[in-house]
């Protein structure tokens, strides 16, 4: 069979990147230009600063990745770009910039839902089984699946409130921890015990998530001790933090495996490249056992070769998009 090219644009939030992706499962080449550097001045992603800088990049990450790869758009068997769930602004630059190569280059054109896009990720090097759990834990999502096979979705559980990514980002910035807050949590949190009581996390018999509470818990707790002059061990509260939100993920995983009996669990999203959640799962799965699929963690944060390899499994179908389509900060799968 002939191989199939696949050029992917990945702009949704404060990444932007570009990938060639060989078949969806092999990374030719690939970009990614972090604004990590910008965001972290405000404390966090500012949507419009976001698109200006995918607006400045974007042709030259482009260029850098058929560089790297030696090849050029007219090599490529489809463009595909993400299109939504994330900010308009942000992915609009990569949107307009995907259609343009394909028009221009006379290309098939494929619109990527960014979750798919972080589920296909542990196809890249690998391929998933089904049928899974999909467990996908980022900034913006917290979503347990059932997925009968490739392509077929059914939402088990979601998180009501925060996303996990989303409330390790805010307790990093109550404890005075730079954006994105996961990776310096979990590096704190290493200095820590698992000493301040914290609440449990929605412990019920659904699948949903909630973490707002914990979130308003750790900032009541900071905010009373600077107010009483206490000195608070901020490893210890990291530790504690991090141990009580990684419990909920794991018992309500755990929970969706038992009550689908399915054997594969994938996992993915930013917040799967915490190698403390990490290391839970698996030895969840490993009681269980079931087999777990993790990304490796440069597949985990936002890139353009998951999105590739998401792509791969529409091109398989011919699910092809007209140049109309639009970007949208919503989407289900
Ligand atoms: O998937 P992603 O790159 O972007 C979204 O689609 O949202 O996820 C980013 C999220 C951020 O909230 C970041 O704090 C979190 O992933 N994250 C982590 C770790 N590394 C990244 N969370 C916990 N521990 C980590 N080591
Ligand atoms: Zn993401």
């Amino acid at each position: 069979m002939k191989d199939i090219y696949i050029l992917a644009i990945e702009s949704s939030c404060d990444e932007t990147s570009v990938s060639i992706v060989k078949n969806g499962k092999e990374d030719i080449a690939t970009t990614v230009n972090s604004q990590i550097d910008v965001h972290t001045l405000y404390g966090g992603v500012v949507p419009e600063l976001a698109s200006r800088l995918h607006l400045e990049n974007i042709t030259l990450v482009i260029d850098e990745t058929l560089k790297k790869a030696n090849m050029g758009v007219e090599d490529m068997d489809a463009i595909a770009v993400t299109y939504c769930p994330g900010l308009l602004g942000s992915l609009l630059v990569g949107l307009e910039a995907a259609k343009t190569l394909s028009l221009i280059y006379n290309k098939p054109f494929i619109k990527v839902n960014h979750m798919l896009g972080h589920i296909a990720a542990n196809n890249i090097g690998q391929e998933l089984k089904y049928p899974l759990v999909s467990l996908v834990i980022s900034g913006g999502h917290t979503d347990l699946m059932y997925m009968e096979e490739e392509g077929s979705f059914k939402y088990l559980g979601r998180t009501l409130d925060d996303a996990v990514g989303e409330c390790f980002d805010k307790v990093a910035r109550i404890l005075d921890m730079p954006y994105p807050g996961g990776p310096n949590v979990e590096k704190c949190a290493k200095d820590g015990s698992d000493v301040v009581p914290m609440p449990k996390c929605l412990d019920d018999n659904t699948f949903n998530f909630s973490f707002s509470g914990i979130k308003s818990h750790v900032n009541n707790l900071v905010h009373n001790a600077k107010q009483r002059g206490d000195v608070i061990k901020k490893e210890d509260v990291a530790c504690s933090f991090q141990n009580a939100v990684t419990k909920s993920l794991v018992s309500k995983t755990r929970q969706a495996l038992r009550a689908t009996g399915v054997k594969y669990l994938s996992v993915a999203g930013g917040v799967a490249a915490s190698s403390f959640i990490r290391e839970k799962l698996i030895d969840m799965c490993n009681e269980e056992s079931v087999e777990i699929f993790i990304p490796d963690k440069k597949y985990c944060t936002d890139n353009a070769t998951m999105i590739g390899a998401a792509a791969y499994m529409l091109y398989k179908n011919g699910e092809f998009s007209d140049l109309d389509v639009n970007a949208s900060s919503h989407g289900e799968l």
